[in-house]
């Protein structure tokens, strides 16, 4: 924690508070309200937190209004066209940038952990075919802590090392045995041969009856999905995996909390929400009526991958998708494809009607990712657990820098209470 520099003072009824002011390396100031309520009695209010700071972290910086993205200090488009995203994980778990040696031991570690428990196979057989991965990610990811008992004791540094090498290298074999599972295909094994993406898209893709050659136009598109999604300071889904660590909870059951929050159609579920969107828009002369619906108070249809509770500008994450976009469907030769013409012109109408300008409403990571992830052959049941895994570094490094906080306690709000004071219970047959 950085010292004071200043002082804030709120007056309630005639008496002034003295609230300590710190100042961040970058970003607004924050106001220290930690001694508010024990001595001015009152409770702050801010629902959904649009003005709260839950924590120190240096990991990942946003400047909404400039539409920039800092991970440990290097713009996301410098890391999306220079980096790759296992040296991004590197980044955003130890700080620095690797040197070659540390890379290859880093990369070394995290493809030898790629399997899971082969007990863990008969976990899956217990969902319904039909269950959306989602679904069976969080239950599997969830009851690792049964089969890691030796990388769940949080207190030691060690085992959450390990954890979190574990949490990094399996949830991509774990997300492709869920898509296995809901195609009624047999489970593919990773294979140490191939680089984090191309093992992916081979676990995914591959069948035993026949060779299954990763194409490298899709491993690179893939790999920058990944490093583009991979944290976003205090969004949702790390604030969920925060608050369930606060407690004591083992690394695997807040990461399980973690999915399970991102899973929601305002967090991670945007892309699969944006592409059926699009989809059901279907061709370009039924944009302004779905125009006309998002800016209907009495409509509760929004545009998926549209708006940003920090960026009031572009994400700069949709602006290096769009790129991926037009080049992964020029190099796979798709062309014209309706859907990503449906979600340029949709962009183009929105950005010109004053509803979105006057709210600051762009486009998000989630408005192209869908379009990419389709023309390479993904359902879009599978599009939230790949962002899920490309987050789980991202929620993994929160984790870890929690515990490194002093200052870190159990997470646990106050209320504005509206209801009942205290009244007796009446029988019920004097109701
Ligand atoms: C992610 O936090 C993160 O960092 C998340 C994320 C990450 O990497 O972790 O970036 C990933 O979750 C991206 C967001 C994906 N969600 C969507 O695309 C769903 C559609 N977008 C919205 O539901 C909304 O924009 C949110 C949830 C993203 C943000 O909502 P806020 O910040 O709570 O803003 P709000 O709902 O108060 O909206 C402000 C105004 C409202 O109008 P008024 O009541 O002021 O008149 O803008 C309107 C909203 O009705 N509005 C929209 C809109 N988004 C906001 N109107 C139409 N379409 C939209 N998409």
């Amino acid at each position: 924690m950085t010292e004071s520099t200043k002082n804030a003072t709120l007056t309630i009824d005639g008496n002034s508070y003295d609230l300590p002011i710190y100042s961040p390396t970058t970003g607004p100031d924050v106001i220290d309200i930690r001694k508010l309520y024990s001595s001015a009695g009152v409770f702050t209010y801010d629902p959904g937190f649009t003005s709260t700071a839950s924590c120190d972290s240096t990991i990942t910086f946003i400047d909404g209004d400039k539409g920039e993205l800092l991970h440990r200090g290097y713009p996301i488009d410098q890391l999306a066209s220079k980096s790759h995203y296992l040296e991004v994980c590197y980044l955003l778990l130890y700080g620095a940038l690797p040197t070659a040696a540390e890379l290859e031991d880093f990369e070394g570690t995290i493809t030898r952990h790629t399997m899971i428990h082969e007990q863990m196979h008969n976990f899956f057989r217990g969902f319904r075919r039909d269950a959306h991965p989602m679904a069976t990610m969080v239950g599997v990811v969830g009851a690792m802590s049964a089969f890691y008992q030796d990388s769940s004791d949080i207190a030691d540094p060690r085992q959450r090392e390990i954890a979190s090498h574990r949490m990094v290298a399996k949830m991509p074999t774990i997300a492709a045995m869920a898509y296995k599972y809901s195609i009624g295909q047999p489970f593919v094994y990773p294979r140490n041969d191939l680089d984090y993406a191309s093992n992916f898209l081979h676990m995914c893709f591959s069948v035993p009856a026949e060779e299954y050659v990763v194409d490298p136009i899709l491993a690179r598109a893939m790999d920058r999905i990944f490093t583009l999604h991979a944290d976003h300071e205090q969004n949702a889904s790390t604030s969920t995996v925060r608050l369930a660590s606060s407690s004591g909870a083992n690394p695997f059951a807040c990461i399980a909390a973690g999915i399970a929050c991102l899973w929601g159609p305002a967090h991670g579920g945007a892309n699969q929400a944006c592409l059926e969107m699009l989809k059901e828009i279907g061709t370009p002369d039924r944009i302004p009526e779905y125009i006309a619906r998002a800016k209907d108070k009495d409509d509760p249809f929004r545009l998926m991958g549209f708006g940003h509770r920090v960026y009031k500008n572009f994400d700069p994450r949709a602006t290096v998708m769009k790129q991926s976009a037009d080049e992964v469907l020029d190099l796979l030769g798709i062309e014209n494809n309706p859907i990503l013409q449906v979600a340029k012109e949709l962009e183009a109408a929105a950005l010109a009607d004053p509803y979105f300008a006057d709210k600051k409403l762009f486009p998000n990571v989630d408005f192209y990712s869908g379009i990419i992830l389709e023309a390479m052959g993904l359902p879009t049941s599978m599009f939230t657990p790949i962002f899920a895994v490309s987050r789980t570094v991202g929620w993994i490094s929160q984790w870890k820098e929690q515990f490194d906080d002093p200052q870190q306690k159990i997470g646990r709000p106050r209320q504005l209470y509206l209801g009942e004071t205290e009244r007796n219970y009446v029988d019920v047959e004097n109701r």
